[in-house]
C-alpha cells in the first residue's frame, strides 16, 4: 500500500475518506478552522450541540460535504491533550483506520493536529503507518466477504512544511512494524488444522528467506540428539511431530554478543490428558502466538536492517490427547538434566520452554526474552490488555519496559520471591511442573527461571494481550500481534 506524508489544505485532499483528529475542548488548529469554514461552519456545530466533544476514540461522519476535494469527512477524538500519550495514539488512529476500512477500494487522508502534546509528530506518523496496515486487515482470514479492506491510498497530512522527509521515513517504519504485525496475526488466527509445528517450521523458513534470516528447523532425530525430551514428552500424544526453529540475524559484528527472543509455539493446547473444558479450549490455536511474536518481530527487524545480533528459538508442539500422551506422574528429564515430575499435562508450555531457554542459553547469548501465552493466572493478574513482566535481572528488565512504553504497550512487572520457587519442590523428581491455584504466574516464571543458566532474561506471560475473542473500536478481535512493536523498539536505540 501507498502510504504517503504531505502537507496541504485540507480542503484540498483527494480522498474517499479525510479524517480529521480533535482533541477534547479547545479551539480548532489554523487548518481545521479553514475546513470548517469551507464546509459551513458543519464541524463547529457539531461541537457546539455536542455531537462531538472529541473523547478518546468518539467519532463522527460527516457524508455531506461539498465545497473540498475529499468525498467525506470522519472527526475522531483525541481526548484531553494533557493527558495524551502514545497508548492514545494508538487508540485514536486504530479507531479511525478501521472505521474507515469496511468498504472496500478505499483512499483515505488523515490529518494529525500539529501539536500533539506529549507525543513528539514523528511518533505519531509511525502508529499511522502502522495502523494503516494493521486496521484494515481483519480476522476473517477464511471468510470469502471480508469485514475489513485494504486503502488503494493513505495519506498522513500533517500541519507543517517541515520535515515531510523525515515523516515519511517514519511512516514507511511503521507500515513495516504493521506487516510483522500482521504477519503475527495470521500465524495466530489460523486454524489448528492448517498451522501445526511443520506448517508453522515451513512458513517460518519463508519468512526468513524473504527477509534475510538464517533459518534451521529441528526435527525429532535432531531433537532426540539435542536430549529435548520435556519438550518431546509434551507432543508425543499427537500426529503432529514437534519442531524447533532457529533464526539467526546478523546485524551487527559477528562477535558481537547475541540478544535472544524465545516463544512458546503450541500450536493447539488441548490440555493434553489433564484436559481443558471447551470454553477453555476454544481459544487454544492461539497458544503459539509467542512464537509467532518472535517470527513477526525477527522479519521487521531484519527489513529495518537494525545493527544488532538476534538468535530466535521457538519450540513448536500440538498438545493432544491419545494413547501416546504423556501422563500425569511421567517424569521428564529436560535437556539440561534437571527432572520434571508431571502433574498436569496442561502446564505444557513451560516444559517446552524449558528445553528451548537451555538450548539458547547454552549458545552464549548476552541476553535473553522469551514470550508465551503462559498462564491464565497471569490473565487474572493483570487482565487481557497487559502482558505480565518477570525478571532475574532488573537492568535488562527495565529496558525491555522502557520500550514497551515507548511502543505504547502494556506491560506490568511482577515480583520474582524466592518463596513462589518452594511451591515448585518435589519428593520424586527435582521439580514439579504446578504449584498451588495461587500466584500461578509467578511459580511459571520460577520454573522458566530453572533453565536460563542465570542468563539475564526477561519473561513476557502474554496470555491476556496476544488473542481477544471479543473486538474494541480499536483492536480487531482474534490476534493482536501484540509485542511486535516493543520487541523492535528494544533494539533501536
Ligand atoms: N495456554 C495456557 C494458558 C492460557 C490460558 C493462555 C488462557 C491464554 C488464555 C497454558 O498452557 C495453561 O493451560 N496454563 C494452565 C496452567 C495450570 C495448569 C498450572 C492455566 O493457566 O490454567
Ligand atoms: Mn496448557
Ligand atoms: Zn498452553
Amino acid at each position: 500500500m501507498n502510504v504517503t506524508v504531505k502537507h496541504a489544505p485540507l480542503t484540498d485532499i483527494f480522498a474517499d475518506w479525510l479524517v480529521v483528529f480533535l482533541f477534547e475542548g479547545g479551539s480548532l488548529p489554523d487548518n481545521v478552522r479553514t475546513l470548517d469554514e469551507r464546509l459551513g461552519g458543519a464541524i463547529a456545530a457539531l461541537i457546539e450541540r455536542g455531537d462531538f466533544t472529541g473523547k478518546l476514540c468518539e467519532s463522527v461522519d460527516l457524508f455531506h460535504v461539498p465545497g473540498i476535494a475529499a468525498k467525506r469527512v470522519c472527526l475522531i477524538g483525541l481526548g484531553e491533550a494533557a493527558s495524551f500519550n502514545v497508548s492514545k495514539v494508538d487508540r485514536a488512529v486504530m479507531s479511525a483506520c478501521r472505521r474507515v476500512s469496511v468498504r472496500a477500494a478505499v483512499s483515505a487522508a488523515l490529518a494529525i493536529p500539529g501539536d500533539l502534546g506529549g507525543v513528539a509528530l514523528g511518533t505519531a506518523v509511525q502508529i499511522l503507518g502502522w495502523a494503516s496496515e494493521v486496521g484494515s486487515v481483519g480476522q476473517g482470514l477464511y471468510r470469502a466477504e471480508k469485514d475489513r479492506h485494504r486503502f488503494t491510498e493513505f495519506q498522513i497530512v500533517v500541519a507543517s512544511p517541515d520535515h515531510l522527509a523525515e515523516w515519511q521515513s517514519q511512516a514507511s517504519r511503521g507500515q513495516i512494524l504493521g506487516e510483522a504485525t500482521n504477519l503475527t496475526r495470521e500465524l495466530v488466527n489460523m486454524a489448528p488444522a492448517d498451522m501445526y509445528p511443520e506448517t508453522f517450521a515451513a512458513r517460518a523458513e519463508a519468512v526468513a528467506k524473504e527477509v534475510g534470516l538464517e533459518c534451521e528447523v529441528f526435527d525429532e532425530s535432531r531433537l532426540r540428539a539435542e536430549r529435548m525430551l520435556s519438550l518431546m514428552a509434551v507432543g508425543q500424544g499427537s500426529v503432529r511431530p514437534p519442531r524447533v526453529v532457529l533464526l539467526r540475524y546478523q546485524g551487527a559484528a559477528p562477535d558481537a554478543p547475541y540478544v535472544s527472543l524465545i516463544g512458546k509455539g503450541v500450536t493447539f493446547d488441548s490440555g493434553g490428558l489433564s484436559l481443558k473444558p471447551t470454553e477453555g479450549m476454544k481459544t487454544m490455536k492461539a497458544d503459539m502466538a509467542g512464537a509467532a511474536t518472535v517470527l513477526g518481530a525477527m522479519s521487521a527487524i531484519a527489513r529495518l536492517k537494525l545493527p544488532v545480533n538476534i538468535l530466535g528459538a521457538v519450540g513448536l508442539v500440538e498438545n493432544m490427547v491419545s494413547g501416546a500422551s504423556y501422563k500425569l506422574g511421567d517424569i521428564l528429564k529436560a535437556r539440561n538434566g534437571v527432572t520434571i515430575e508431571v502433574l498436569n499435562t496442561d502446564a505444557e508450555g513451560r516444559l517446552v520452554l524449558a528445553d528451548v531457554l537451555s538450548y539458547v542459553a547454552d549458545q552464549k547469548v548476552a541476553k535473553m526474552i522469551d514470550l508465551a501465552t503462559l498462564t491464565g493466572a497471569c490473565v487474572v493478574a493483570l487482565g487481557e490488555e497487559v502482558a505480565g513482566a518477570f525478571t532475574n535481572d532488573q537492568p535488562w528488565c527495565d529496558e525491555v519496559l522502557a520500550a514497551a512504553k515507548r511502543a505504547g504497550e502494556d506491560v506490568w512487572q511482577l515480583p520474582m520471591f524466592d518463596s513462589f520457587a518452594d511451591q515448585l519442590r518435589c519428593e520424586v523428581a527435582d521439580v514439579k511442573n504446578v504449584g498451588t491455584r495461587w500466584g500461578g504466574a509467578i511459580t511459571a516464571a520460577k520454573f522458566l527461571e530453572k533453565f536460563v543458566s542465570g542468563i539475564p532474561w526477561v519473561h513476557l506471560d502474554i496470555a491476556g494481550p496476544a488473542f481477544s475473542e471479543a473486538q474494541k473500536p480499536h483492536r480487531d478481535g482474534g490476534a493482536s500481534g501484540a509485542m511486535v512493536r516493543t520487541l523492535v523498539e528494544i533494539f533501536s536505540v
